[in-house]
């Protein structure tokens, strides 16, 4: 831990659906990584517990339960789709989050930045503010989406915003901090779909994984994507030529040792994906086709400044290649022809935490508190809740 936790700090909460990013406004970078993962498992015969209400597990204590196999756990993910699927869970998780994971123990002087998605609605916003104020009782909390911080957490505060996580990639122009929701694009051929490709590719290629547990299997076949899976840079050209770009073949070693070799058709293939739905039998536009339609739904007058700030966000714009993949084919469709030099991507090296990053920059400035709403004003008022919610919340 770098520091206790200080009254004037925020605690910055980035709540994502491969992982929950948590730490401290100010600072560089997420101090902890939880997955988003709750282990629940039976408790009977236990006098504290006269309901035999399951206990649940969440981060570390998981991990151990899962390692040691001493406990039948069963395992849910309480985030689905960048959405708060199961409430009584999730609110369990802040708790562990707050008490355990960043020792604070007098949660009423914690006030909370959290990070959702940007088509979460009001209401469904105004449901966790029940949470944060009636069951964790923190002091204030503000809602923010992740749209806009991934950009500001290049400096930018008028941009398009393209983050591509795990359950969703979302792009939406942003102008002086506010999203314009009319030209909001999205899809979920993000993060999770281009592991589940992945997988099946090893299998067509008769690689197996089948001697390692699921939890093993499906943090390998992550690693695979994360550290060797890239863009074509012309996929239709690769994939109909023979495998002979030897040098691109890769060896990846299992946790026990033995030597799978990668080649360069498994290496682009599930990314392609992003580029080509078609590629998980899937329907739906191409990354480049939502960048376009969302630009072409602004005011003519805006698409220059969007064109010229394209901020790239979120785990999956990793990939190598990306960027020069993006320009070629926007430049393609783009209506009216453009030139390549003239779509800019913005691609931070932190860019797989650009939400959380974005977040802790807006915590440390002085507006935070005049944005924030705080216990005090949410209680006096209980029938203005709502719009204390719709005014609020960003
Ligand atoms: N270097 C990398 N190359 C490709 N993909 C990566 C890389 N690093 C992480 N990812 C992928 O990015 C995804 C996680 O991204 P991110 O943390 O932005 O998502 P999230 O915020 O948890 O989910 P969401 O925003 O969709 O609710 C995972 O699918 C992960 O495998
Ligand atoms: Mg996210």
């Amino acid at each position: 831990m770098e520091s206790e936790y200080d009254q004037k700090d925020i605690v910055v909460i980035d709540n994502g659906t491969d992982t929950i990013k948590v730490g401290i406004s100010g600072e560089d970078y997420p101090r902890l990584i939880y997955d988003n993962k709750c282990g629940s498992h039976s408790v009977q015969n236990d006098n504290d517990n006269p309901n035999n209400k399951p206990q649940l597990l969440f981060g570390q204590d998981l991990k151990k339960v899962i390692k040691e196999k001493k406990l039948n756990v069963q395992l849910s993910n309480p985030i689905k789709d960048g959405k708060i699927d199961n409430v009584e869970s999730m609110k369990e998780f802040w708790q562990y989050i707050l008490e355990d994971g960043l020792q604070i123990s007098e949660l009423q002087q914690v006030n909370l930045l959290i990070i959702d998605q940007v088509k979460n609605t009001k209401e469904y916003k105004s449901k966790l503010a029940e949470v944060f104020f009636d069951y964790l009782k923190v002091q204030s909390v503000l809602f923010m989406n992740s749209a806009t911080l991934s950009l500001f957490s290049t400096g930018l505060v008028s941009g398009l915003s393209i983050e591509l996580g795990h359950a969703v990639n979302t792009v939406v122009p942003i102008y002086q901090g506010f999203p314009i929701m009319h030209a909001l694009e999205f899809s979920h051929i993000s993060g999770a779909e281009i592991t589940q490709c992945l997988e099946n590719d090893l299998k067509t290629y008769e690689i197996s994984l089948d001697k390692f547990s699921e939890e093993e299997k499906q943090w390998i076949i992550k690693d695979i994507k994360e550290t060797m899976c890239y863009i074509a840079g012309d996929y239709e050209m690769q994939i109909n030529s023979e495998d002979n770009f030897t040098e691109e073949e890769r060896s990846y070693e299992l946790p026990d040792e033995q030597v799978i070799h990668i080649t360069p058709k498994i290496r682009y293939h599930s990314s392609e994906a992003l580029f080509s739905p078609a590629v998980l039998n899937k329907s739906g536009f191409s990354l480049p086709q939502m960048i376009v339609n969302s630009i072409q739904r602004c005011d003519k007058e805006l698409r220059q400044e969007l064109v010229s700030n394209m901020v790239l966000g979120g785990g999956t714009s990793m990939f190598q290649g990306l960027i020069s993949r993006l320009q070629d084919d926007i430049c393609q469709i783009y209506p009216g022809g453009a030139m390549r030099s003239e779509f800019n991507f913005v691609a931070d090296f932190q860019r797989k935490y650009s939400a959380w990053i974005g977040g802790s920059m807006l915590g440390s400035l002085k507006t935070f508190q005049s944005l924030a709403i705080n216990k005090q004003e949410y209680e006096e008022n209980p029938e203005g809740k709502m719009s204390l919610i719709h005014k609020r919340t960003f």
